[in-house]
């Protein structure tokens, strides 16, 4: 067996991980994929041990994918929402992180609407940290999963070019993807109106494109973003037609990209906002439902290799 590379007691972001540790994690979720697809999808790694998903803000399949990951390896999963715990009631972030403490957990799973804000409790907890999407700042299991799906679809993420398109400036997708995209060698594009582009993204590696078919010239990967409104504050766009028109992906754009090229978005998608729906269901290009699978195996690996007990954690 490989040696594990994995040494860090958290999972706070892509940022700062070297290509053999995001290569260990996805070659360790590959064969979760396979667990995954046979009818006894049931194991015992983690029995015995304890994971709770905290959500401070809504998720769908994040939080379903980790719950579903947790029980795959035989953890006993426990879902906090915000609205049914002591936090509306006014128990701040680290009372309920040194509550949970506590409580013996071996696994932390944290969605947090500030950035910074899941750091802040992985320093008061003494279980293994996972960030679910801290505010707009990284999002790690989503860009290890849109990962392994390019991976197993191309083989390669090394020299591939990736357009990552839309609401870049609100996105904590779209920065964990551009660091470890970066990491393993691909080139990054933004392509977005000059309204959600962050300031001074280039110096994160990124080429950018203010004009969709530009951006898309022979692309091998086409990976959308939705539109957060929940994150704006003002008028970013004129309006929704005007933004579809320029930067939603309809099959005129996508033919400038590659005729191999895979069209992603990590959901929720607005169909009719940033993607077109016959593009979105475009069996042969689309592999959205592809990276919700791929999720659940992300997870599970994340979840093994963080609570191994002979891991000597750094
Ligand atoms: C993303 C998120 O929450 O950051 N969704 C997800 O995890 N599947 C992207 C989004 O909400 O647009």
């Amino acid at each position: 067996m490989t040696t594990n590379p994995f040494t860090h007691r958290h999972l706070l972001g892509i940022q700062g991980l070297s290509p053999s540790e995001i290569g260990f994690l996805l070659d360790l979720s590959n064969g979760y994929v396979d667990q995954n697809r046979r009818a006894d999808k049931k194991q015992s790694t983690l029995r015995g041990r304890t994971l709770i998903n905290l959500f401070f803000e809504n998720s769908t399949r994040t939080r379903t994918s980790f719950e579903l990951a947790g029980k795959r390896l035989g953890a006993d999963v426990i879902n906090m929402q915000v609205s049914t715990s002591s936090v509306t009631k006014g128990e701040t972030l680290i009372d309920t992180a040194v509550t949970l403490n506590a409580m013996h957990l071996d696994a932390l799973v944290v969605r947090h609407p500030d950035s910074g804000a899941v750091k802040l409790l992985s320093e008061k907890v003494n279980c293994a940290v996972i960030n679910g999407g801290d505010g707009c700042h990284e999002h790690p299991t989503q860009a290890l999963l849109d990962a392994l799906t390019i991976r197993r679809r191309k083989g390669r993420l090394s020299g591939l070019t990736v357009a990552i398109c839309g609401d870049v400036l609100h996105s904590r997708v779209a920065r964990s993807n551009i660091h470890l995209l970066n990491i393993m060698g691909a080139r990054v594009r933004v392509v977005a109106p000059k309204t959600l582009v962050p300031a001074g993204i280039e110096r994160l590696g990124v080429e950018v494109f203010f004009d969709m078919r530009a951006g898309l010239a022979d692309c091998d990967i086409v990976m959308m973003l939705r539109l957060q409104n929940e994150r704006m504050s003002g008028n970013f766009i004129p309006s929704i037609r005007e933004y579809f028109h320029f930067f939603g992906l309809d099959y005129a754009k996508l033919a400038q990209a590659r005729p191999d090229a895979l069209i992603m978005h990590p959901g929720p998608m607005n169909r009719g906002f940033e993607i077109d729906s016959d593009v979105a269901d475009d069996v042969e290009r689309s592999v959205i439902r592809e990276q919700v699978e791929m999720g659940v195996a992300v997870r599970m690996a994340v979840l093994d290799i963080l609570t191994r007990p002979d891991r000597e954690a750094v």
